[in-house]
């Protein structure tokens, strides 16, 4: 099939690359032609796993081209899908000029029938507004409009794509659900299901999965805040209820918050498009709440110990990415907990093992940045925690204990054991567990 993929951002790279994984014909346009020309040339422009090698193969192949042209893009694609930023602007609403943009200009240059497909995550009844764009200078008979949200996780996008749990596709028309079944059939070959619903219903499917595992977590930080209050373990309590099919194990790890482009963007928009239509999300509004205060909820925990002054303090920090196997830094914990610790006059020694560039270009000589984990400790009077990297889940131990000033670690990401660390002569502080 011959696919038009409108903006090369992170969905749009993972989409545009695993449909042509898949032997379709894809053409990425992006109006930076900056970034088009590195692609061109190989160049992933983003840090995803494994998504270079298919991005290479494909690009070798002929199947995945990139052009700065929208007219070029589309004119011989039979699925254009509209993979455009929606920032939230700053009410918290999504921001849909770029999409509403391009369905105008798609509105003008579309001569032969198109299936346009919204994959950013947008706002019940975007749909309805990306058809009246075109209609307002295309036939109807011309276009058919699909929501089919994406539910990529970092780190894991290209798996998650190659291999989904579901795929959502949100149409009225019959003609646009064939060309779409038919797309996505390589990819359910297990037999996990296409979900055929009405466009609203699949647009608030994507913010309600995001709000819903967002609001498990939140619940889960605020069970691991009282543990600590009543002495009672919260490992043993997430396994404890994990282990009951209806709530499941997955997403029940607490920590300092969640973070990332998504979750806090798609919660504040759907609370936002809630009270907009009249429904007040109380739920969300606590999520929301609760997480801004987990972000720096190890920041009090590190004054009590050392008694209220940091100052002169040198802190090591462990992770600045939002989550493991990413660069991204958006709404990062580390962020909330450099800002504070700065506030303190600490000294902060920081090591991720993607994310550095993103920090630095943020804090300049605020913060000293280093190579590798095991010199981010040197004359560290304390280490904090921030990202679960699996290369921070089995240190040198012995070294840490000669390297350090002292032997303490406050950990928000629960890595290692209470009991090891205690015999290890450790203060080791984490999230709702015991001392
Ligand atoms: C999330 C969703 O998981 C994807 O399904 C969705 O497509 C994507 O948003 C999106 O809307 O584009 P992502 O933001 O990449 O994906 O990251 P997640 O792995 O879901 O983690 C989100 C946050 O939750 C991270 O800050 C992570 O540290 C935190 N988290 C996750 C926890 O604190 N505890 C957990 O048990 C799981």
């Amino acid at each position: 099939m011959k696919i038009a993929v409108v903006g090369t951002g992170y969905v749009g790279l993972v989409t545009g690359t695993c449909f042509a994984e898949t032997g379709n014909h894809v053409v990425c346009v992006d109006i930076d032609e900056n970034k088009v020309n590195k692609m061109k040339n190989g160049v992933v422009p983003i840090y995803e796993p494994h998504l270079d090698v298919l991005f290479e193969r494909n690009i070798k192949q002929g199947r995945l081209e990139f052009t700065t042209s929208l007219n070029d893009a589309i004119k011989d694609a039979k699925i254009i899908f509209l993979a455009l930023p929606t920032p939230p602007d700053e009410d918290g609403s999504a921001d849909l000029s770029y999409i509403l943009g391009v369905a105008d200009d798609l509105g003008k240059i579309i001569t032969d029938y198109k299936v346009i497909v919204d994959k950013s995550t947008v706002p019940v009844g975007t749909a309805d507004k990306v058809t009246a764009a075109l209609a307002a200078n295309l036939s109807t008979d011309l276009f058919d409009v699909v929501s089919n949200p994406e539910f990529l996780r970092e780190g894991y996008a290209v798996d998650d794509f190659l291999k989904p749990d579901r795929v959502v596709i949100g149409t009225s028309s019959e003609k646009a659900k064939k060309v779409m079944g038919d797309l996505y059939k390589p990819y359910v070959r297990q037999g996990n299901p296409i979900i055929f619903m009405d466009e609203k219903s699949a647009e608030l499917t994507k913010y309600a999965a995001n709000s819903f595992l967002a609001t498990k977590i939140t619940f889960m930080n605020e069970i691991a805040n009282f543990c600590e209050k009543v002495g009672a373990d919260v490992d043993m309590v997430r396994i404890g209820i994990g282990s009951d099919s209806r709530i499941g194990k997955r997403f029940l790890f607490p920590g300092i918050g969640y973070g990332g482009s998504c979750f806090p963007k798609d919660v504040q928009a759907l609370a936002k498009s809630g009270k907009e239509f009249g429904y007040d999300f109380q739920i969300l509004d606590s999520v929301m709440d609760v997480n801004e205060k987990q972000k720096t909820i190890i920041v009090p925990k590190i004054k009590d110990f050392f008694k209220g002054d940091l100052k002169g303090k040198t802190i090591a920090l462990w992770g600045l990415a939002f989550k493991p196997d990413t660069d991204d830094i958006r709404e990062a914990p580390a962020l909330y907990i450099i800002n504070e610790l700065l506030e303190e006059g600490a000294t902060i020694v920081a090591f991720d093992p993607e994310a550095m560039e993103n920090v630095k270009s943020k804090y300049g000589d605020k913060v000293t940045f280093v190579e590798d984990r095991d010199s981010a400790i040197v004359n560290a009077d304390a280490l904090v925690i921030a990202t679960e990297w699996q290369v921070f889940r089995n240190p040198d131990f012995d070294l840490m204990a000669e390297k350090m000033n002292q032997k303490v670690i406050f950990d928000g990401r629960n890595l290692y054991d209470t009991q090891e660390m205690k015999e290890l002569g450790f203060y080791y502080n984490s999230i709702g567990r015991i001392l």
